[in-house]
């Protein structure tokens, strides 16, 4: 059988750039305390006085750079009655930045216009932090406000998160008023920065906490509505989604690949409902390409964590104790020979394992004498966790 013909498909979809990541809802479903405290911190700027640095965290797909850019959106459109007032807004995406140095070059670059590029290499570093005052300087605004967003692939290297957002306390910048919104989806990221950035970036801080099955559901059916036609979608199937996506990882994001996928496969299977099967099938699907994606990508430590928990678990020994998954951490670290890390390294990742949603954790109470402690076991399919971890070449000698 050779190609089939391309012909336009409505009967399940009715605009499915809806639920395309990129798409901007018009509004922002159960938040409202997350932008009450995003618009208390950037209000000064409304008065012509100087906005508080802001750092939003939370994990992947809880709406933290939606709210940014509505929030931001709104602001600029309230200040344009407010001749007295001109905000410049600068919004940098980090991801592929690992330090201060290329986050300072790539605000320069973002100042200037196409043909003005500077190169993002090469300068000496007390340099480009000039460059980059003498571009705010030039603004002719008295506002400017710089959203760092996915700041915490820079790492330990945050000194730019102290330069900038004390730009005017430090006398860099005189006639405009700069404020940072510095965002991050990692946590460690967040207890690790330096006490100096602390204090100048987190005026203000606000968590965004992953989302619970309900939040998902309102999220996915106003959404639905527009997306699908009217009838398509089987009673109970957004539920159903938000409920997977909720035990997954909490997030909008893989919520709404979910109902994605579900209308996909509806479509290629020539159907004109999305019924349950196509939700299990979807789950399934946007939970192995969401394990790979991101368990490919993390640190060998972590990896060996995870192994550790496939041992415990082919022993039937899960949920488990941190103690536990160390041993079988360490055994793991010398048989590969990686550095073997301290139990808090371990305890670190395990942290950051849960916030991804790849491990569940809970707090056990040892009884009437107190104290507690916690115990992890994977939330997703450990043949996904095998699937990935064999990828990496350095764990082969643990699966010989
Ligand atoms: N509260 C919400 N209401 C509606 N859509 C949301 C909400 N939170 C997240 N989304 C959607 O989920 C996806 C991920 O949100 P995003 O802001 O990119 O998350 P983050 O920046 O925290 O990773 C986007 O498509 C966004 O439109
Ligand atoms: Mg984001």
């Amino acid at each position: 059988m050779g190609l089939e013909p391309f012909t336009p498909d409505s009967t399940i979809f009715q605009d499915e750039n809806v639920l395309r990541d990129g798409y901007q809802p018009d509004t922002l479903i159960e938040r409202d305390r997350e932008l009450e405290a995003f618009q208390s911190a950037l209000r000064p700027v409304v008065n012509g006085a100087q906005p508080k640095n802001l750092f939003l965290y939370g994990q992947t797909g809880v709406g933290k750079t939606l709210a940014t850019s509505m929030v931001l959106d709104r602001l600029a459109s309230d200040l344009e009655p407010m001749v007295e007032i001109d905000l410049e807004t600068i919004f940098l995406n980090c991801k592929s930045l690992t330090s201060s140095y290329q986050v300072a070059a790539h605000l320069v670059n973002e100042f200037r216009p196409p043909d003005e590029q500077i190169k993002t290499t090469g300068y000496p570093s007390g340099m480009i932090n000039k460059m980059l005052w003498s571009e705010i300087n030039a603004l002719d605004a008295t506002h400017c406000l710089i959203v760092l967003d996915e700041v915490d692939s820079i790492g330990n290297d945050d000194d730019i998160l102290y330069q900038v957002p004390r730009a005017n306390d430090n006398g860099h910048v005189d006639e405009t008023q700069v404020g940072v919104i510095g965002i991050s989806n990692d946590f460690t990221f967040r207890d690790n920065l330096s006490a100096r950035v602390k204090d100048s970036l987190c005026d203000e801080e606000i968590l965004f906490s992953p989302y619970d099955a309900n939040e998902l559901r309102r999220i996915l059916e106003q959404r639905a509505e527009q997306a699908f036609h009217p009838g398509v979608l089987e009673d109970g199937v957004v539920g159903l989604a938000a409920a997977f996506a909720a035990q997954s990882s909490g997030s909008a994001r893989q919520a709404l690949r979910r109902l994605y996928k579900a209308g996909d496969l509806a479509r290629d299977e020539g159907t004109d409902s999305v019924v349950e099967r196509h939700i299990r099938a979807a789950d399934e699907a946007v939970e192995r390409d969401k394990v790979h994606e991101e368990l490919v990508s993390v640190p060998v430590q972590s990896k060996l964590t995870l192994y550790a928990l496939l041992t415990l678990e082919a022993e039937e020994k899960l949920p488990a104790k941190r103690s536990a998954i160390y041993k079988r951490y360490r055994v793991a670290a010398q048989k590969i020979g990686a550095d073997v890390r301290t139990d808090r390294t371990v305890h670190d990742r395990l942290s950051q394992l849960t916030l991804k949603g790849f491990l569940d954790v809970e707090e056990k109470n040892k009884g009437p004498k107190g104290g507690s402690y916690y115990e992890y076991q994977f939330s997703i399919r450990t043949e996904l966790v095998r699937e990935a971890l064999q990828r990496d070449s350095r764990m082969d000698e643990l699966f010989n």
